[in-house]
């Protein structure tokens, strides 16, 4: 699905980022370069990303 229009970021890339070693929300959005146009997509990617943590 995808989670950011603007840079086509899926909630897969999320997860992958997380995966790879990203520590905070703040690494994932620097890595994947997410919500950095319209901003539109902080929350919802916010809500991926702790529901990820939360699920291991
Ligand atoms: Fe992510 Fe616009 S939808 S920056």
């Amino acid at each position: 699905m995808y989670v950011c229009l603007c840079k086509g970021i899926t909630d897969k890339h999320i997860r992958d980022s997380v995966d790879a070693g990203a520590g905070s929300f703040r690494e994932v959005r620097r890595q994947l370069d997410l919500a950095s146009q319209c901003g539109k997509c902080g929350i919802v990617a916010r809500e991926i990303y702790d529901s990820y943590l939360n699920s291991y």
